[in-house]
């Protein structure tokens, strides 16, 4: 019996995360890849698409095109994060140049065109900021109600942010599209009170995902002969750097595995338990800038147009991580 599928869009700002929540997705019979966008974030809109090219060729799924977005935020000036994911977003990993050309399609109009072919079977996972999200909306302000689902890393809602006091990187970066999408989230559900809340997840879980140096070991082990193979390879120079910059900034040496997390919850919602809540971005460009909100209390009055994630199962998701991209190394192996 083959496993029900998860038709999925992956809008990526490939990043050593990211990369690790592709591998992930191509590796889980669960999921159907229905595209993949990149924008700018964690790298120059030109090397996140080029590293997602490069990701998922490694992945045995060069097949699928990348499409990408505006190379910066809608209003804010562009910043990206070397120091986090490197020169290139891939760490010390430098993979080859893919073999597929760069796609020439939009990716917001990726977004719309496959949710309007499939209306209310996919779901959009969003990984990095949110402005492919943004002008997809303002083509298509029905996108909630066509989209199965929206499930995004993004946000600090009861623990700090890791970008400033209060704000995640992915809400930082575009706050203005955050909030836009949040807020036409609202609208919709208040129109149709059958549209689906998003899913939330923020550092309030994602931060409890932790890959350490022994979970890479039982990686490699699980990918047996295939360990020092291109996919393994690619995880482990970038790792190396995700794991040194986590050593610098945040005491330990491992990493939060942010976006992993998030697909993985995609497939299997029972890894999260999550609360629901209306929730607003700060985008004042005071202290509180790129904040997430959540109206915990109910007291503000407006209609809950997210669930935040406020649990998480992290031992299983770095199991399923370590069996399903261990395995897939295997796959390549043999291919
Ligand atoms: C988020 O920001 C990026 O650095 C990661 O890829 C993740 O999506 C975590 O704040
Ligand atoms: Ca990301």
């Amino acid at each position: 019996m083959t496993a029900q599928r998860t038709p999925l869009i992956l809008d990526v700002d490939t990043g050593i995360d990211d990369a690790l929540a592709l591998l992930y997705a191509c590796a889980s019979p669960d999921a159907e890849l229905v595209a993949v966008t990149a924008l700018a974030g964690n790298a120059t809109a030109d090397n996140t698409e080029r590293n997602t090219r490069a990701v998922l060729e490694a992945a045995g799924r060069g097949d699928i095109d990348v499409a990408v977005g505006r190379p910066m935020p809608l209003l804010r000036a562009l910043e990206i994060t070397p120091e986090t994911h490197g020169p290139r977003g891939l760490g010390y990993s430098d993979p080859p140049e893919p073999r597929r050309p760069r796609s020439g399609a939009y990716a917001p109009q990726v977004i719309v065109d496959a949710a309007r072919a499939r209306p209310g079977e996919i779901t959009l996972v969003t990984l990095g900021p949110l402005t492919n999200l943004a002008v997809a909306i303002l083509m298509e302000p029905a996108l909630p109600r066509l989209l199965r689902r929206w499930i995004a890393m993004g946000g600090a809602f009861r623990v700090p942010g890791n970008t400033t006091p209060v704000a995640e990187w992915n809400i930082h970066c575009d706050p203005e599209a955050a909030r836009i999408a949040l807020r036409v989230w609202t609208t919709a559900i208040e129109a149709d009170p059958g549209v689906p809340r998003a899913l939330l997840m923020g550092l309030d879980v994602t931060e409890r995902a932790q890959l350490m140096p022994a979970h890479l070991d039982a990686l490699a082990a699980r990918a047996g002969d295939a360990a020092n193979g291109p996919l393994m390879t690619l995880t482990r120079d970038a790792l190396r750097f995700y794991f040194e910059f986590h050593a610098k900034y945040d005491g330990f040496y491992g990493a939060h595995v942010h976006d992993p997390l998030v697909v993985a919850a995609a497939l299997d919602p029972s890894l999260v338990r999550a609360e629901p809540a209306a929730v607003d971005v700060d985008a004042s460009g005071g202290p509180g800038d790129g904040q997430t909100i959540a109206d915990w209390r109910h007291v503000g009055g407006a209609i809950a147009n997210a669930d935040v994630a406020v649990e998480v199962d992290a031992a299983a998701f770095i199991e399923r991580l370590i069996e399903r991209v261990g395995a897939l190394a295997v796959a390549r192996a043999l291919a």
